[in-house]
């Protein structure tokens, strides 16, 4: 279990609140971060990263939300964001525009006018159209841009598929045989500064391996684009570090910094930076949810639980697997269950056929780990609210995000 969650008196604490008080505050079902948790994360990335001078851009679409923004402000971090909308809760969060990377394979036209007009760092190209673009938007503003750009360095992040990005076929980075061509654009245009490269393997990483091949196929790239003149100060080596979801696979920092560090070992005046998201909330929140009904059947049971795939998809999208807990420590047996939510689909599947301390109808659990893509890829499908999002801070915890009501979805509806 999570280190800032524990059973005192047989209740599930985060830090220092029962969640069950929680749950009859807000309502289930709902999200909660440890404040506590996120502050640890951050502080053992940086001093992990201190050995490569790295600077760490969080990755806000991991979670977007402006209390947690605002912790990673407080700590001095940058974001890479992905939308103006990204970029707008991090400038709002106080993140300043000059520790933010713009990065994402679409961006609209409007959206890098955005960043432009915010001042932003760099912008984390993708593909030469996406160049072609930045080039005609700034010669029209007369403003200038720092760019580095994304490449697909064709390694395998060994992850699950739909989270792998740096392999041959993906629609991420440039591919290697275009290079050259972006950076002669570049070249040509007066209003683009060349900062260096960007990569960003996959997600949910969990062995440092693939971090050294990057590394390595890098500085042999760096090297040659060097050697033909080109300026290269800054790599990019993206996010991706995995989190424990229960199997004890997990990518620590400490390791994954000490592999960059070697491989990169003899590269001069090459400024690194990392875009962590999940590692650094995930571990910290938890979706707290009712079993509304203990469904009988063979071969399993089911228990039905008020949060469904629209609340959190992961499951349902790359069947990621949430350790479960219930918020009353159980004295009862085990049992085998599977675990749905109330959405008309077959895939609202938490678990399959997991063993479980048995929990009653009405009572309450908490799906961990679900502080990263949880609450910021929620939909009201099934036209249900979007649900609220906690902090807690030793023994405070306050709403972070209020429930979207029915009421609010229906608001911006015209009928016609
Ligand atoms: C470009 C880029 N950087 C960073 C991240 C963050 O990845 P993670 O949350 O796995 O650290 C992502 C996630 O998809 C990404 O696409």
């Amino acid at each position: 279990m999570n280190q800032v969650l524990r059973y005192i008196d047989n209740q599930l604490h985060m830090e220092s609140v029962a969640l069950d008080v929680v749950a009859e505050q807000v309502g289930t079902p709902f999200y909660c971060y440890s404040k506590a948790d996120i502050q640890q994360r951050v502080s053992a990335c940086k001093a992990a990263f201190k050995v490569l001078d790295a600077t760490i851009h969080y990755a806000v679409k991991a979670n977007c939300n402006l209390s947690i923004l605002r912790l990673m402000a407080a700590a001095g971090l940058g974001a890479d964001v992905v939308s103006d909308g990204e970029l707008e809760r991090a400038l709002v969060a106080g993140i300043p525009a000059e520790k933010i990377i713009f990065s994402g394979v679409g961006k609209r036209k409007d959206e890098m006018l955005a960043a432009l007009n915010a001042g932003i760092a760099q912008f984390n190209l993708e593909s030469i159209p996406e160049l072609e673009a930045l080039i005609a938007l700034c010669e029209s503003r007369n403003k200038t841009a720092g760019v580095s750009l994304r490449i697909n360095p064709d390694v395998d992040g060994a992850t699950h598929r739909h989270i792998t990005t740096g392999v041959k076929g993906s629609k991420f980075g440039i591919p290697m045989e275009q290079l050259h061509h972006a950076l002669r654009r570049i070249g040509e245009s007066e209003y683009l500064q060349l900062r260096g490269l960007a990569v960003h393997i996959g997600s949910q990483i969990v062995t440092a391996e693939p971090y050294r091949r990057v590394c390595e196929r890098l500085c042999g790239w760096v090297t040659d684009l060097r050697a033909a003149g080109h300026v290269i100060e800054h790599l990019d080596l993206g996010g991706g570090f995995g989190i424990d979801y229960g199997d004890g696979d997990y990518l620590d920092f400490e390791s994954v910094a000490q592999v960059m560090q070697e491989a990169l070992q003899g590269m001069d005046n090459l400024h690194i930076a990392i875009e962590p998201g999940r590692s650094l909330v995930g571990n910290a929140g938890v979706l707290v949810s009712e079993v509304i009904y203990r469904k009988e059947a063979d071969p399993l049971p089911f228990l039905i639980l008020d949060a469904g795939m629209n609340d959190l998809m992961r499951p349902a999208l790359y069947q990621a697997s949430h350790p479960i807990q219930p918020l009353l420590a159980s004295e009862k047996g085990q049992e085998q269950v599977n675990v749905v939510g109330p959405i008309c689909e077959s895939t609202d599947f938490f678990h399959k056929a997991i063993t479980l301390p048995e929990i009653a109808q009405g009572e309450r659990v908490a799906m961990l780990q679900a502080g990263a893509y949880g609450a910021v890829m929620a939909s009201s499908y099934n036209s249900r609210a979007i649900i609220p999002e906690v902090m807690i801070d030793e023994e405070r915890f306050e709403m972070i995000r209020r429930r979207i009501t029915n009421k609010n979805l229906l608001e911006f509806e015209l009928v016609m």
